[in-house]
């Protein structure tokens, strides 16, 4: 029995939660009530969430660990003072909109192509939550990507194929698909490939899901291109429409991903014209996928 309402968008992927004030301390219960939720649907979407800084971070570390290591290039210029919150916006650490040839929006960029967020770690991302403080006018949708129905859903040859694979994944992969290769040493050390299993498995609901993730650029003991040419066939599987939930935000909205069992992207919006403030808080999972179930 939950004690706030869930309200499936579709029947087996993505649901609307209602009935609960995230700004507040979470009652006994609700925490794994929510991760109930998580497990049935990968992705949740609570509307009217009045947040700031402090309650988004106080309603993170009720579901879990935070992570803490940036994910970015020029931490150091992050505007945000809790630096446990990632920022997800356009705008610099004065406040105004990136630049047109501002590295950072470059880097940014790389949040439009389907990925799992910190799967380039040896410990990867458990739950982001993303909050919604300014939106554009138009654009700049969040779309989910169900890998669990994706999984299901492929032949079971292919599926024998791939259930053993281990994939290499760097935050630099993902961003020289696009082009930006300018990296400092610093940068090039710290985001050294790590391993991960291609499909995981979840004893807690006996389900299979595909790893997938822009940030993946070998498979190991695979020629680069035969890896590639994979990789890229099972992404246009898995980002089929019959797999993705498209999110359009209002003010206030908080979505939950589960990166262990989706995938999501940003959509395009005039980010040289209007702000776009997104901030995340990111739980980290509790082991590397090499050391998961097979
Ligand atoms: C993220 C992300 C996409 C977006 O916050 O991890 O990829 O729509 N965001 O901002
Ligand atoms: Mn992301």
């Amino acid at each position: 029995m939950n004690s706030f309402k869930v309200t499936p968008i579709t029947p087996s992927f993505a649901a609307e939660v209602s009935g609960i004030d995230l700004s507040k301390p979470l009652a006994s219960g609700i925490a794994a009530e929510i991760d109930a939720a998580m497990d049935a649907y990968g992705a949740l979407v609570f509307r009217d969430q009045m947040l700031g800084d402090p309650e988004q971070r106080a309603f993170g570390e009720a579901l879990g660990t935070i992570e803490t290591s940036r994910a970015t290039v020029d931490v150091e210029k992050s505007r945000l003072q809790d630096k446990t919150l990632n920022d997800i916006s356009n705008l610099a650490a004065d406040g105004t909109i990136l630049a047109a040839d501002a590295r950072k929006r470059m880097f940014n960029l790389g949040n439009q192509l389907w990925h799992s967020d910190s799967s380039f770690k040896a410990v990867p991302a458990k739950y982001s939550m993303l909050h919604a403080r300014v939106i554009p006018p138009s654009g700049g949708a969040t779309e989910v990507a169900d890998m669990r129905g994706a999984w299901d859903a492929l032949d079971p040859e292919i599926q024998e194929k791939v259930r053993d694979l281990i994939c290499e994944h760097s935050l630099l992969f993902s961003r020289q698909l696009l082009g930006f290769t300018e990296f400092t040493e610093t940068e090039r050390a710290s985001f050294a490939p790590v391993r991960q299993r291609l499909v995981r498995y979840f004893p807690s609901t006996g389900r299979r899901s595909l790893y997938l993730s822009a940030h993946i650029g070998r498979i190991v003991g695979w020629p680069v291109p035969e890896a590639l040419a994979l990789i890229r066939d099972l992404m246009e599987h898995a980002t089929e429409r019959r797999f993705v939930y498209s999110h359009t935000w209002r003010v206030n909205d908080l979505l939950i991903w589960d990166n262990r069992t989706t995938m999501h992207r940003g959509r395009p919006y005039d980010d040289k014209r209007y702000p776009r403030d997104m901030r995340r808080v990111t739980l980290t999972d509790v082991a590397s996928t090499l050391q998961q179930a097979a």
